[in-house]
């Protein structure tokens, strides 16, 4: 390996796509599926492909599939349309009450559509959170009341990669008989993530996290506790998602998630190879750095290291210069010089959160790139 090639740090930002989802999308294409709502024998033959692909995704996530009770899967352009359409679309659905409730650690996508809401007069809540990275579950119980339509919150945080207190929040919830929105675009393959088993309302999952196309999502959503639509148009997806579907993307998404779960036990094991490798070595020959969030239950695959006393954008860009691809955040606040607002919820010293940087590891990483890596973030940090 050149000294300078990248080094791909950024996988909670996007993975590649899988060589076998790429050759799976490439067949659909070939096949010159039509539009499937169209009411002629290609059309049912297309629409025919999308229900299975939806059919199989779904069972890999747990949903309830058959009889009359079956759980809804929403095909969307990713996981920021399905997390609009699960705050905005039950706030309509729910417009007897006003109260929403977030987490303090939420993808952007949640946040800004709540604080929408809020300019339109909702009561948003939010809600603390803890030094490890994990929500303050009494605090929630102190928010909660009869008024709240939805709580939202993460199953595991994208910066921190801290997996939250699920089953609590859900007991909780489910005294007030208070609907739960999950957040699962970073757990779904670095986590058990299964829809009924969880006990939520409604869940949120993209494609491209787990080496499937960007631009494909889907809300996931219980039998009888769909949200009102946000887009208006044609019939497609029981009006609640209209739009035409795409066959392809749906494929690919469904490909990506089999090849993923498969082997879920060997990438996570890989992955916590690496991840472990990484910070040990980072924090032994830095005196400068520390792990966040290091002992709570977290991701196989994500880091964030603090490295005290420097600024992140100075360390982002040499290492940019170096070869080593990370990030100093969510990618969808990228381009902000604001703090992380995860990391200043946790209550962290500003030193800390000055100098945090996440790395995210995928499974197409190997144990030869992240030595490189260790040598290069030693490397450039001793420099500066
Ligand atoms: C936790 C979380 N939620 C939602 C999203 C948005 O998903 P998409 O990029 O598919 O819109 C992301 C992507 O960065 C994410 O990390």
């Amino acid at each position: 390996m050149s000294t300078m090639a990248p080094i791909y740090l950024d996988n909670n930002a996007t993975t590649t796509l899988h060589p076998d989802v790429a050759q799976t999308m490439a067949e659909y294409n070939q096949r010159g599926l039509v539009n499937p709502a169209s009411q002629h024998q290609l059309g049912r033959e297309a629409r025919h492909e999308l229900e299975s692909a939806r059919e199989k995704l779904g069972a890999l996530l747990g949903l309830h599939l058959e009889d009359i009770h079956a759980d809804h899967l929403f095909f969307t352009s990713g996981g920021t349309e399905a997390n609009n359409l699960a705050i905005q679309g039950y706030h309509l659905a729910n417009e007897n009450k006003n109260r929403l409730i977030i987490s303090g650690i939420e993808h952007p996508s949640v946040t800004a559509s709540a604080q929408w809401l809020a300019s339109q007069g909702v009561d948003v809540q939010v809600i603390r959170t803890l030094a490890n990275g994990q929500i303050d579950c009494e605090h929630l119980e102190s928010l909660i009341n009869q008024d709240t339509f939805l709580v939202a919150t993460m199953l595991a945080n994208n910066e921190t990669g801290v997996i939250q207190p699920i089953e609590q929040i859900v007991s909780i919830c489910d005294r007030y008989q208070v609907p739960v929105h999950a957040d699962a675009v970073q757990a779904v393959g670095k986590t058990e993530v299964d829809f009924r088993q969880l006990g939520i309302t409604s869940m949120t999952v993209s494609a491209h996290k787990i080496h499937g196309p960007r631009g494909a999502g889907a809300l996931i959503a219980r039998h009888g506790s769909a949200p009102r639509p946000i887009l208006h148009g044609g019939f497609q997806q029981s009006a609640i998602r209209p739009g035409t579907e795409s066959v392809t993307l749906a494929a690919g998404f469904t490909k990506a998630a089999e090849l993923y779960l498969a082997q879920q036990v060997e990438h996570r094991e890989h992955l916590i190879r690496l991840r472990d490798k990484l910070e040990s070595a980072v924090v032994a020959q830095l005196d400068c750095a520390t792990v966040l969030a290091r002992s709570a239950p977290r991701l196989p695959h994500t880091s964030n290291i603090a490295f005290r006393g420097l600024d992140r954008q100075a360390i982002l860009m040499a290492l940019d210069v170096a070869g080593v691809c990370c990030s100093t955040g969510s990618a969808c606040a990228s381009g902000s010089s604001e703090p992380s607002p995860t990391l200043v919820a946790m209550g962290l010293a500003e030193d800390v959160i000055e100098g945090a940087l996440r790395f995210s590891l995928g499974i197409f990483n190997s144990e030869e790139e992240v030595e490189e890596a260790i040598a290069r973030i030693c490397a450039v940090v001793s420099v500066l």
